[in-house]
């Protein structure tokens, strides 16, 4: 009975529907951005693909491929290439650039506006952008950008501090964190944070915490590169604090030992 009524007339009529509609406007989609391949120290090559034309009933399509190049601080925008494609067939689908710097960050955007000729119909797509780093210095390799670390530090019996290492050779830094204990949700207090050649650390401290517990941290922060909407990068670490410390120890011992002394001396 129910498989009858997988064959209801009402859904043939809606697929009918469907596909008269995409027969009367013409439909438009956009060509995307593929990869961004470093090709050796001072060389991207950016590839994009088509909509197939299947589907894809644009005429017109424009293309405009934009580098942001960073190098610890210093940056520089290139103006844009552009594409203007009226014929798909062998067009071109790669741009490889070489650049002044080696080793450099580059964010690189992909834009593109398919209109059909002689209406008004276009579909703009906007800084679909991608981070990448040309390769090292010896093109033994191409590791890409670095990532931020988030480790635990200065245990103590009683506290912990959490510090993300933002490596400063990013280009975009942190917007906000957050630092909380998962088990019963205390918050981390923001100590200031601190510089040196290769990384900011920002460092989050917990105090009033038991000996010998593992605590379960969320360590989130985040952060937004350029045109992206933010993002949050989430890491969950275990913490546990050490031992209650040689100071009760050594008062246990200070105690016993005067005991004793008093035991002799009657
Ligand atoms: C890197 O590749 C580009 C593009 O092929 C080329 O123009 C450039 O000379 C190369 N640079 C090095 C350092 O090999
Ligand atoms: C485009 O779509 C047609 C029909 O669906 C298909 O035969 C063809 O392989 C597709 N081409 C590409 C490059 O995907
Ligand atoms: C895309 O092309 C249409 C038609 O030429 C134009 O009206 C529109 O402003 C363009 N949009 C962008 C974002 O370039
Ligand atoms: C900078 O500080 C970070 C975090 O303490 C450390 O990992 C890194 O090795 C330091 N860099 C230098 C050059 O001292």
């Amino acid at each position: 009975m129910k498989e009858k009524a997988c064959f209801s007339p009402w859904i043939l009529l809606a697929l009918v529907s469907l596909a008269t509609c995409q027969d009367l406007q013409p439909f438009i989609t956009e060509p995307r951005l593929t990869a961004v391949i470093p090709v050796n120290s001072t060389a991207l090559t950016v590839v994009w693909t088509f909509a197939n034309a299947s589907i894809d009933r644009s005429d017109y399509i424009e293309i405009y491929v934009i580098f942001y190049e960073y190098y610890y601080g210093y940056n520089q925008t290139y103006a844009s290439t552009n594409y203007t494609f009226i014929n798909r067939a062998n067009n071109i689908t790669s741009l490889t650039r070489n650049f002044g710097l080696v080793n450099a960050y580059y964010y690189v955007c992909f834009s593109s506006n398919s209109t059909v000729k002689n209406t008004t119909i276009f579909l703009a797509i906007l800084n679909r952008c991608v981070l990448t780093r040309t390769c090292l210095r010896s093109n033994r390799g191409c590791p890409g950008p670095v990532s931020a670390l988030v480790i635990s530090t200065s245990i103590t019996s009683t506290s912990f501090q959490i510090a993300f290492l933002w490596p400063r050779e990013l280009p975009f830094t942190p917007n906000s964190f957050f630092v909380q204990l998962i088990d019963n949700g205390q918050s981390a207090t923001a100590l200031s944070s601190t510089q040196n050649s290769t990384h900011t650390t920002y460092s989050y401290q917990f105090l009033g915490l038991q000996s010998r517990t593992t605590y379960t941290v969320n360590a989130s922060f985040v952060y937004t590169l350029m045109f992206a909407s933010p993002m949050t990068n989430v890491t969950i670490l275990t913490v546990m604090t050490s031992q209650a410390g040689k100071f009760r120890c050594s008062k246990y011992f200070s105690w016993v030992i005067f005991f004793f002394q008093i035991n002799r001396s009657r």
